[in-house]
C-alpha cells in the first residue's frame, strides 16, 4: 500500500526548554541550564513525524503574525510539510515552557496564543486526520463531520468529552490522561505508558499490550507526538493491531533519544529495521 496521506490538526508553538536537576515541586524554585528553543507543539510535532514516517503531510494550524510564527511555519514547510493550510492569527505565536529533569521527564505549561485561532477551512484529500486538544475545540468538533476518520489524541485531556472522543476513530492518551477518561465507553483507546510500552483498550478490555524497548532517554518530550504519528499512519495502512502497537511504541522510544520535540523523529523503515533485529 502507498503510504497514507494525513492532515494534521492541531498546535504550533515555540518550545522554551529547560533542563533541571530534578523537576520543582509546588511553590519551589529550582536552577536550571540556558534556556533553549525549539520548534514545537504537538501538532507541528505530529506533522512532522508523519512526514518522516513518509507520508504525504498537511498541517492546519494558526500560528501568530510574529517572527516566531514565520519560524515555527518554516521548519515544518523544510521538513516536507505542506503548511498552506495553516493561518496567521493577530495573538502572539503559541509558546510552551518546557522542564526536563535528568531522567528526561518532564513538565510542560502551554501558553496558546495563536493557537486559539485555529480554523478548519480547507481541508485536503487526505486518507486519516490526527488531531489534539491544544487548541480550541469547535474545529475538532466540525472534523467528526468529515468523511475521513479522525484519530484523536485527546491532550490535553481536561478538553476531551465523552462524546467527542466516542465518535472517534482512535483515541491515544498517556496512563495520566487515561485515569480521567471512563475506557469503558471508547471502542478504541490507546493507552501509553513511557518507557512502559502501550496498550490497545476495547469498551474497558485490554485487548494488547506492547512493551518498550530499552533506550538511553535523553528528552521523552515529543516521544507521545511521534507514538501517535506512527500510530495514525499504521493504523490508516491497516496493519494488524499488535504490529501497528508495536512500530509505534518503537517510534515513541526514538524519539526520546535526543533533545527537543523534533530532534529524533524516525523513518518508518529505521522502525523496521529495528523490530526486525530484535525479533
Ligand atoms: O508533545 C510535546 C509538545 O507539547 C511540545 O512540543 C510542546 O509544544 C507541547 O505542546
Amino acid at each position: 500500500m502507498t503510504a497514507p496521506r494525513v492532515a494534521v490538526v492541531g498546535s504550533c508553538n515555540v518550545d522554551v526548554i529547560v533542563s533541571v536537576p530534578r523537576l520543582p515541586a509546588r511553590g519551589e524554585t529550582v536552577l536550571g541550564s540556558d534556556p533553549v528553543r525549539a520548534p514545537g507543539g504537538k501538532g507541528a510535532n505530529q506533522a512532522v513525524a508523519a512526514r518522516r514516517w513518509g507520508s504525504p503531510t498537511f498541517l492546519v494550524a494558526s500560528v501568530g503574525e510574529d517572527s516566531e510564527g514565520t519560524w515555527v511555519l518554516d521548519n515544518a514547510l523544510t521538513r516536507g510539510v505542506d503548511v498552506s493550510a495553516c493561518r496567521r492569527s493577530h495573538r502572539p505565536t503559541g509558546v510552551a515552557y518546557i522542564t526536563v529533569d535528568d531522567r528526561g521527564e518532564n513538565q510542560i505549561v502551554v501558553a496558546p496564543g495563536a493557537n486559539a485561532d485555529l480554523r478548519v477551512e480547507s481541508l485536503p484529500e487526505v486518507d486519516v486526520v490526527l488531531a489534539q486538544l491544544e487548541v480550541v475545540l469547535e474545529p475538532i468538533i466540525e472534523l467528526l463531520d468529515r468523511e475521513v476518520p479522525l484519530v484523536l489524541n485527546a491532550s490535553p485531556t481536561g478538553r476531551a468529552t465523552l462524546a467527542l472522543m466516542e465518535r472517534c476513530a482512535v483515541v491515544v492518551v498517556n496512563e495520566l490522561e487515561a485515569k480521567e477518561i471512563d475506557l469503558g465507553r471508547l471502542g478504541h483507546c490507546v493507552v501509553t505508558r513511557g518507557a512502559r510500552g502501550a496498550s490497545v483498550w476495547h469498551f474497558g478490555e485490554e485487548t494488547h499490550s506492547v512493551p518498550a524497548p530499552r533506550v538511553e532517554a535523553i528528552d521523552t518530550v515529543g516521544a507521545g507526538d511521534a507514538f501517535c504519528a506512527a500510530y495514525a499512519l499504521e493504523w490508516a495502512r491497516g496493519e494488524s493491531p499488535d504490529v501497528v502497537l508495536r512500530r509505534a511504541v518503537y517510534a515513541g522510544a526514538f524519539a526520546t533519544t535526543a533533545p527537543g520535540a523534533q530532534g529524533a523523529l524516525p523513518t518508518r523503515e529505521e522502525i523496521l529495521t529495528w523490530i526486525d533485529a530484535e525479533s
